[in-house]
């Protein structure tokens, strides 16, 4: 999956986040990018909700991880979902504290707010997911790219 979509509304951008859900793997990363408000825990919502998370996603700002158990536990699908954000860290060491590398080699899906803070932790298969709004409006333009497309 790749590509600009174009959305309306908060329904619609749980859809498109629903698609790129399909497409992850244990051990992906996907990378957030935009303002704040621009959508990017809105998106993280509807890939939980993809992956059989229960409950409701709320934003980790203050608590910089949250995990959520996907319950769709199919083969070769992801069964933990954590959600970062990095916002309030200060850089690679303090991610890799948290247990950023931990986590993929257990099989999570790890996605990110303020990926920046990562810096190198982030790996060239990423998926990077950036979000365009103007401020009062519903539409967003979300575009998604993935590493793993460019490489042979
Ligand atoms: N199309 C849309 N997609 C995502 N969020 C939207 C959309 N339209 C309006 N919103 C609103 O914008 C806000 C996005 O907030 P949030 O997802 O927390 O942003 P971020 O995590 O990027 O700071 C929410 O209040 C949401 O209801
Ligand atoms: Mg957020």
């Amino acid at each position: 999956m790749k590509g600009f979509y174009e959305v309306d509304s908060v329904e619609e951008t749980w859809a498109v986040a629903a698609e790129l859900a399909k497409e992850l793997r244990p051990g992906d990363v996907v990378c957030l990018e935009g303002d704040l408000g621009a959508g990017k825990t809105t998106f993280t919502q509807g890939l939980a909700a993809a992956l059989g998370v229960p409950g409701r996603v709320t934003s980790p700002t203050f608590c910089i991880v949250q995990e959520h158990d996907a319950r769709e536990r199919r083969e070769g699908r992801p069964s933990l979902l954590v959600h970062m954000d990095l916002y309030r860290l200060g850089g690679e060491e303090d991610v890799e504290d948290i247990g950023w590398e931990d986590y993929l080699s257990r099989g999570a899906v790890i996605v990110v707010e303020w990926p920046q803070r990562a810096g190198s932790l982030v790996p060239a298969s990423a998926w990077h997911v950036g979000f365009h709004m103007q401020k009062g409006e519903e539409n967003r333009k979300i575009t998604i790219d993935s590493g793993r497309l460019i490489r042979v």
